[in-house]
């Protein structure tokens, strides 16, 4: 479905990007040199919680880290407009266990102006204190580069895609005479937002205590180019690149094997695609795979662990089945710095000398093989 047909609502950031209301109110982005979503049109927020979140399968997997108090790294990959993270911030701030774990984010983006968005953008999360967390790891950016989003955020037809509170100030401080040449004044004026964003009610879930030993850092570019330089570690990986065959280069076997790298051993990468092509690149980088479910039972996507442990629900014979035919066939990108359209070439070429069953013909099979055995039963 494209969802920029579909949203009821949709305005231009640029001639690429256009901002669309998603079915649960939140604000999700469509890609018009992709053709395709950045967010689910049933919710960019509901999607990130069901396609992201839940599948961390937070308090079993990393109970350990809040218990003994350990730095939770996450690697945000695609950050876009920050959904993962923030839902993964919010969901924190409410565990019942959570009483001031370090967090430590590092965002990928290509698209400075998105990030430098993120904090303002209506995300339909009750407690602001997550765009404010947000908002204070990003303040000095947001100053250096307010060029990038001034417009943005000032355009009426945009008004609906953001925070009404922080449209709202944006008019009182800025429109009204406020000088964006001095420091001081800017700083007030973003101090006067924190003071608003963080309104009575929220005041108490910002206890200092939780967000003492949190940081936010986004760094722009190449995905590949942060993985293959970056001496960190990670617990947690959200993987959120376009669909694999429209943008294959954040889905390579080579990408699964350098992220190998830079994961600790009680660690994951969650992601919303079910691709068999993919989950075999994460099986040939060493990776234990599993699949993932919506609250609805519905397949929401794959995960994968160095640690069995830390899969609940592995592939089953059928998925299995699937890595062996045509859709199985991995993206190949041996330095990791090819192209779109150079992977998809050799993608094509591997496909033509494998010559594998399609996968439409396996899953005829699979699905007359299971009624045959209804029948004998
Ligand atoms: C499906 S959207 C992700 C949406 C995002 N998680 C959010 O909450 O808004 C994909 C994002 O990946 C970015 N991107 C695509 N290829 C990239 C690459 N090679 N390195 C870094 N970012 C990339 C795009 O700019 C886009 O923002």
């Amino acid at each position: 479905m494209n969802t920029q047909i579909s949203a009821k609502l949709h305005s231009a950031i640029d001639n690429e990007t256009d901002f669309v209301l998603t079915d649960d109110g939140t604000t999700g982005l469509y890609s018009h040199s992709v053709s395709d979503i950045y967010h689910s049109s049933y919710g960019a927020l509901s999607e990130a919680r069901e396609k992201f979140i839940r599948p961390l399968n937070f308090t079993q997997n990393f109970n350990n880290n809040i218990l003994t108090n350990k730095t939770i790294r996450v690697l945000d990959i695609c950050s876009g407009i920050g959904y993962n993270s923030k839902a993964f911030l919010d969901y924190i701030l409410k565990l019942p266990t959570f009483s001031g774990a370090k967090i430590k984010i590092d965002a990928l983006e290509y698209n400075k102006q998105l990030v430098l968005l993120a904090p303002f953008i209506n995300d339909g999360l009750k407690d602001a204190a997550v765009a404010f967390l947000l908002f204070n790891e990003l303040k000095d950016e947001i100053f250096d580069n307010f060029d990038l989003i001034e417009d943005v955020i000032l355009n009426k037809s945009n008004h609906p895609f953001f925070s009404r509170r922080i449209i709202t100030l944006f008019e009182k401080y800025f429109l009204n005479g406020y000088n964006k040449s001095s420091p001081t004044r800017f700083n007030a004026f973003l101090h006067n937002i924190y003071y608003h964003y963080v309104s009575k009610r929220n005041k108490t879930s910002l206890k200092p205590s939780k967000i003492l030993n949190f940081s936010f850092a986004p760094h722009y570019g190449d995905a590949r180019e942060f993985i293959k330089s970056t001496s960190a570690c990670y617990d947690i990986v959200f993987l959120d690149a376009f669909t694999p065959l429209k943008l294959p280069t954040l889905w390579s076997e080579e990408f699964f094997k350098q992220l190998y790298k830079i994961m600790s051993d009680d660690s994951l990468i969650v992601t919303y695609s079910n691709s068999a092509a993919v989950r075999n690149a994460m099986l040939a980088a060493g990776f234990f795979v599993g699949k993932t479910f919506d609250k609805k039972n519905r397949p929401s996507g794959t995960v994968a662990s160095k640690n069995s442990n830390f899969i609940s629900q592995p592939l089953d014979v059928f998925d299995l089945g699937l890595l062996k035919t045509n859709a199985g066939i991995t993206f190949n990108d041996p330095e990791l710095e090819w192209d779109a359209k150079t992977i998809l070439e050799r993608y094509n070429l591997k496909k033509t000398r494998l010559k594998l069953q399609s996968s439409s013909s396996y899953i005829k099979s699979h699905k007359n093989k299971k009624e045959k055995s209804c029948m004998t039963l």
